[in-house]
């Protein structure tokens, strides 16, 4: 816990200075990017994905195609082109938000009713509720495939070690693996090769993927668009309640005004917090009026964090929460919190909506309150933070 994001007085849990390095080679060959317009320059260029347990991924046989977030070139950008239909904020609109109420819904009455309770537990319900109907995963039991889920989105995948424990580790995750195909995906797969669905898993029947790239395809969404969600969230709820002004301007805000707020608080605590990439070539890259050039096969660290405290992206006071900050055009407003180049974030839209409707619902009880502040964990699939035990009570 350290210096503040919000405001001089107030705090964010990330305790990091903002470095005057926008681009630094460590002694292990590793590129640290801290500067805005050099990681865009970055995720624009050749590169290839490092993170997200890349390295696990590439053990694959070969014959498997790579989930989107693996894929390069032409591929994926052809596979984007073709599930960006899903993604859209009309089609956000027209297909799950009348879902993402109601699911707000049941899960903030329940809350009531209870009289309170963990946060994260809530938000992990909506997120995964959101995530399985855009995937298509909609023939299981949702609370059993929550559990399934969630033991392979948290497991320590470091099999590395050629110990015991990493091959227990190994073992286990297959098994979990093979559980969550059997009772989630499988299912889904069989009821839509005979009545295809406007979601993911019909498309990628449509495209002739096998189950186990299905079964992959799903485990990627599973982090890159629930665990992240569930985390936002949280995030979210508890600055609001940390800051009661903050939390006047969203419930008295109109969408662009909430929304604003949204993309404000994701821009100063990134839930993906590091994106890895590997130079597929040689990458020319400007910064500070040189060219550095960072060679073909190097590790690139982006440091989100500082990246989107760069004041020259960001403007005057970068570790303020200020939603109506000047930015340039082509600045999104969360700066690099959903990415940026082919791979930034398909889910975005659906990522605000249905943060956007969940936040009405909790924010609007007068009587909400924190009873105890987050254990601050970190995801290493992610590579950002997880805020568990966040109690509140009504
Ligand atoms: C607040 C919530 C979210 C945040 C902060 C977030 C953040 C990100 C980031 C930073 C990336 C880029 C990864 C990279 O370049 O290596 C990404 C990619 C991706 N996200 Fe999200 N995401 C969120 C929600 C969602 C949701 C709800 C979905 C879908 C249901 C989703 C699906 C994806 C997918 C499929 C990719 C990979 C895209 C590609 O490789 O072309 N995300 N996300």
């Amino acid at each position: 816990m350290g210096q503040s994001s919000l405001s001089s007085d107030s705090k964010t849990f990330y305790n990091f200075q903002a470095h005057p390095t926008a681009l630094q080679r460590d002694e292990n060959g590793t590129w640290h990017v801290r500067g805005y317009a050099e990681a865009k320059a970055i995720l624009l260029g050749d590169t290839t994905q490092a993170g997200f347990s890349a390295e696990l991924v590439k053990q694959m046989p070969l014959k498997i195609q790579q989930p989107v977030l693996f894929q390069a070139g032409a591929e994926h950008r052809e596979q984007r082109a073709q599930i960006a239909k899903f993604f859209t904020p009309t089609f956000t609109q027209q297909q799950h938000a009348a879902l993402m109420e109601k699911y707000a819904d049941a899960i903030v009455d329940e809350f009531v009713r209870a009289g309170g309770g963990d946060l994260n537990k809530m938000t992990a319900r909506m997120a995964l509720a959101v995530a399985a109907d855009v995937m298509g995963l909609t023939n299981s039991n949702r609370a059993h495939m929550a559990r399934r889920l969630d033991t392979i989105l948290h497991a320590d995948m470091n099999f590395s070690a050629k110990s015991v424990q990493g091959i227990v580790r190994y073992v286990n995750v297959q098994w979990n693996m093979l559980l969550f195909y059997l009772f989630d995906v499988r299912p889904a797969i069989q009821f839509r090769k005979r009545a295809p669905q406007s979601d993911v898993i019909s498309h990628l029947l449509a495209k002739g993927r096998s189950g186990t790239e299905i079964l992959i395809e799903c485990i990627t969404y599973g982090a890159a668009g629930m665990v992240t969600t569930q985390e936002f969230i949280c995030l979210a709820t508890w600055q609001m309640l940390e800051h009661d002004a903050l939390r006047q301007e969203f419930l008295r805000g109109d969408a662009e005004t909430r929304y604003r707020i949204l993309h404000e608080l994701l821009r100063l605590d990134p839930v993906v917090a590091h994106l890895l990439r590997r130079a597929a070539s040689d990458l020319c890259v400007p910064s500070g009026g040189a060219t550095v050039t960072i060679p073909r096969g190097a590790l690139i660290d982006l440091h989100l964090n500082e990246i989107n405290a760069d004041a020259r992206a960001a403007g005057a006071e970068p570790l303020h929460l200020n939603s109506h900050r000047a930015l340039e055009k082509s600045v999104p407003r969360s700066l690099m919190g959903f990415g940026a180049g082919p791979h930034r974030c398909v889910g975005e839209f659906i990522a605000l909506a249905e943060s956007d409707i969940f936040l009405q619902r909790l924010m609007r009880i007068n009587t909400l309150k924190l009873v105890q502040a987050p254990k601050i964990q970190r995801n290493e699939t992610i590579k950002g933070y997880e805020l568990r035990e966040l109690m509140l009570s009504v």
